[in-house]
């Protein structure tokens, strides 16, 4: 084996290559010079001081010194694995080419590799996994014509429909600038001011705001996508992930019990599973709507707040996904993983959903701010299929993205020189016609209450139950005219639901607040809309 500085700067010892010495791998430093000591500081005397050449403590201290980069501004406690994506080849017993010529999902039985990654949403990297939060579901398919990521949530509506106000709603729910705390009061002044939200406020405090962990859970792309045949037509999409071991939900008293116990307990729950090879499962389902405004529905199928309902556009199953490796090491493929809304094959499309949008911006943005402008020459984050850009340096550049025969002198296009050329197109391209005034505006079909009354009387008694008991607990604490809000608000969606909350706040007050906030809902409480 190649020892000393002068072989491990040759080009013949790749930088993982161990270093074999009787029986044991030897320990370098980053720059292949073995440690002969790496138990003392080198100093004058063996009580000191210090002296400052000591190269091998400098290093290994100020590398330590930078382990932590930027965690992700949402979303930062995750957990992630490897798997594989099985295409079934037909969509509600059609070929599927006649609706997407995505090359990933045409041949029954074709497999493509993914990584996937499950978070919480507000708290931080090491916060409890108990905690009430969407969950993130996001997906990367190592496709061969590149990557597609589809980033989801577990719950398959969400709290805004505008991409602007995504920084207040996350202000609201995170820790109080002041106190480091989150707080009720913040998150209901924000909430009981965006009606739209009702929905997922619905759906947020029940027993479905706490996943019992990260297997038995749903995934849901959100936003409203579309596909591309190769004619050009498109239709809009919505993705949702099924899981095949069932959902499981915890009540907040289960959850404060798991919490008590073991705060990674989703994390462990995917490794452990993983590890001892029952490889959790999801069918992949997409319900289809043609491309249009769709003036028939009481929503606008780009609102993001809305369920599209089943009976008209059925849930129909494209493939299945199992998760079968666990990550060699969590950093490097989990922490520095980045997903966007932006990373489309040939076949998928955007929407004109101004929240899917307004993320694809964010995304990239983010994570070349929070990984680095080459985050995308990682292996977690590269395409299998290799890459051959003219994007050349930046800051931690790994690689020249060269293909074999390119010249190297040329990185620009065009060129008779050998440089890159562009791909042939794959069908005819998509061309939606967009015309009309430039407006801050919001959807006319608005309908905020309609879905979120439904929802409150589809569940169960106990969720109901739970549903008012975790609203009651979180609005007590806030400011009236913040909890009057609220009431006005839920009534909007049923009458019941907005009567009960009231009810259960008067009975957290003192008692000469209790007849006054009774008296104030029933004021409020009018007919629920019909839906
Ligand atoms: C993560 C922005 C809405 C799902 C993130 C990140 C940002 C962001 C900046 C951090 C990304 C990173 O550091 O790599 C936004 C904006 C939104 C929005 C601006 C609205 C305008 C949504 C919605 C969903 C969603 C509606 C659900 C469909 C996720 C997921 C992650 C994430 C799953 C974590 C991805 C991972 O595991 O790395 N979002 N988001 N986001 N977002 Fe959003």
């Amino acid at each position: 084996t190649p020892q000393g500085p002068a072989a491990a700067q040759g080009e013949a010892t790749p930088a993982s290559a161990p270093r074999e010495q009787e029986g044991q791998t030897t320990l370098t430093t980053r720059q292949g010079h073995p440690v002969t000591d790496n138990q003392h500081v080198r100093t004058v005397g063996p009580r000191g001081p210090v002296t400052l050449e000591n190269y091998h403590f400098l290093e290994k201290i100020s590398h330590f010194d930078r382990e932590r980069v930027p965690e992700r501004v949402v979303h930062a406690r995750g957990a992630g694995a490897h798997g594989v994506f099985e295409a079934y080849g037909t969509v509600g017993g059609e070929p599927i080419s006649r609706y997407t010529r995505a090359k990933l999902f045409q041949e029954a039985g074709q497999q493509t590799p993914v990584f996937v990654r499950f978070s919480s949403v507000i708290h931080g990297g090491h916060s409890p996994e108990t905690l009430r939060d969407p969950r993130g579901f996001a997906v990367k398919f190592y496709t061969e014509d590149g990557n597609w990521d589809l980033v989801g949530n577990n719950l398959k509506v969400f709290f805004i429909r505008d991409p602007m106000k995504f920084p207040d709603l996350v202000h609201a729910f995170k820790p109080d600038p002041v106190t480091n705390r989150q707080d009720g009061q913040r998150i209901f002044d924000f909430i009981s001011q965006t009606p739209e939200a009702m929905h997922m406020i619905t759906f947020l405090f029940s027993p479905w705001g706490i996943p019992a962990n990260y297997r038995q859970m749903q995934g849901s792309g959100v936003n409203t996508y579309k596909w591309v045949n190769k004619d050009g037509e498109g239709v809009l999409v919505k993705y949702h992930w099924e899981p095949l071991q069932g959902i499981r939900n915890l009540t907040q008293a289960e959850a404060e019990a798991v919490q008590g116990k073991n705060f990674n307990h989703a994390t462990q729950d995917l490794f452990d599973h993983i590890a001892a090879g029952q490889f959790p499962q999801w069918e992949l389902c997409v319900q289809i709507m043609s491309d249009g405004e769709h003036p028939e529905l009481d929503f606008d199928p780009l609102d993001d707040t809305k369920l599209w309902p089943e009976d008209q556009f059925p849930f129909l199953p494209v493939g299945k996904m199992t998760l079968n490796r666990n990550p060699e090491n969590y950093f490097a493929e989990v922490e520095q993983a980045a997903f966007g809304t932006g990373v489309l094959v040939d076949g998928l499309d955007f929407s004109d959903d101004k929240m899917l949008q307004g993320r694809t911006f964010s995304y990239s943005d983010t994570q070349r701010y929070r990984v680095g402008t080459n985050y995308l020459q990682l292996p977690i984050n590269a395409p299998r299929k290799g890459v051959a850009t003219n994007q050349r340096d930046g800051q931690m550049a790994y690689r020249v993205d060269t293909a074999p025969g390119q010249n190297p002198h040329v990185n620009y296009e065009p060129s008779v020189l050998g440089g890159l050329r562009e791909a042939p197109r794959a069908g005819q391209p998509h061309t939606p016609y967009v015309a009309g005034h430039l407006v801050g505006q919001t959807l006319d079909r608005t309908n905020d209450f309609g879905q979120a009354g439904e929802r409150y009387r589809a569940f169960e008694p106990w969720e109901r139950d739970e549903l008012i008991r975790n609203l009651v607990d979180a609005l007590a604490p806030a400011d009236t005219r913040i909890q009057e809000r609220m009431v006005e608000l839920l009534t909007q969606c049923d009458a019941d639901y907005g009567r009960r909350v009231a009810q259960g706040l008067a009975q957290a007050q003192p008692a000469d607040k209790q007849a006054q906030a009774v008296q104030d809902a029933e004021q409020h409480s009018e007919p629920a809309q019909p839906y």
